[in-house]
């Protein structure tokens, strides 16, 4: 776990977020891959907790017309971002994971957290405030970057970094020397699995992508990729079936309250 030190105050978090002006976002690939691993849900309330400018929850609501679609944002920027995106077809709240505010209680089938965990500095206390959201028989989706992914070459990357500033590609994006977001931790997936477990979610499924991620670096830059080529998706599916998701760096996860 490297804390990545910025000691900000939620106001100052907040217009961290705003500065990206709602433009903060994934490769592309992510958020249809993250609905299909959400799967179908037409008929069913969810929320994306932390949903940013709305990429997850308009993808949502392309496969799912008949999904009634919540989301919850800190950021004014980003909200103003979400609701343009999605009109009518979400109901976009702005106000922060710890209070979830004007929000139906014991009604969500699903709370969805996405790249999310990363940035909180009390990322155990949000998961309690978000679960009583839930009904009887709610689960959590939640996606979170592996810093652990970039072993080993993120050990001399890190030592050498300061002074070769190209050895920054073979660092997670989230690190210290890497990163402009507001970033609290950067958690292995060990460390994640085990914050879960103290907040009483039982893990039912996981998956990953970006297996490998500092070779899938290389492509980016030199081969000018925007997205993991085919043949990585064949590698992240079959890291996901043999259960060696700590080879990803995007990992996904769906839980229940145990
Ligand atoms: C990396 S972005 C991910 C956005 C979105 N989930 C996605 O995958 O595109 C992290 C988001 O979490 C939001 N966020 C961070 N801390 C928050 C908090 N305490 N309450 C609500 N939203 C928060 C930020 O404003 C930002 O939009």
């Amino acid at each position: 776990m490297i804390k990545v030190g910025h000691d900000l105050t939620d106001a100052e978090i907040t217009a961290r977020y705003d500065a990206f002006r709602g433009e903060l976002s994934m490769r592309s690939y992510f958020y249809p891959a993250v609905a299909e691993f959400i799967g179908d849900v037409n008929g069913k309330r969810v929320l994306d907790a932390g949903c940013g400018p709305g990429y997850l929850l308009a993808e949502l609501r392309r496969r799912n017309p008949n999904a009634e679609l919540y989301g919850l944002e800190m950021s004014a920027e980003n909200v103003r971002s979400a609701r343009e995106r999605l009109g009518r077809e979400a109901y976009i709240v702005q106000g922060s994971l710890a209070n979830a505010p004007d929000l139906p209680p014991s009604s969500f089938d699903l709370v969805i957290l996405t790249e999310v965990i990363e940035h909180l500095k009390a990322p155990e206390e949000a998961i309690c405030h978000l679960k009583p959201l839930l009904r009887a028989g709610g689960e959590f989706i939640i996606t979170f970057p592996n810093g652990a992914a970039w072993l080993p070459f993120s050990w001399p990357a890190a030592a050498l970094a300061p002074h070769i500033r190209a050895l920054r590609g073979f660092l997670p994006h989230e690190h210290p020397l890497r990163t402009e977001q507001p970033i609290d931790t950067v958690f292995s997936q060990r460390e994640v699995l085990a914050l879960f477990k103290r907040t009483g979610l039982c893990v039912t499924r996981r998956a990953c992508r970006e297996t490998f991620p500092y070779a899938l670096e290389f492509l980016y830059k030199f081969a000018r990729l925007t997205n993991p080529p085919r043949v990585w998706h064949v590698l992240d599916h079959a890291a996901s079936r043999l259960g060696w998701t700590a080879l990803g760096y995007r990992v996904f996860v769906r839980c229940r309250p145990g």
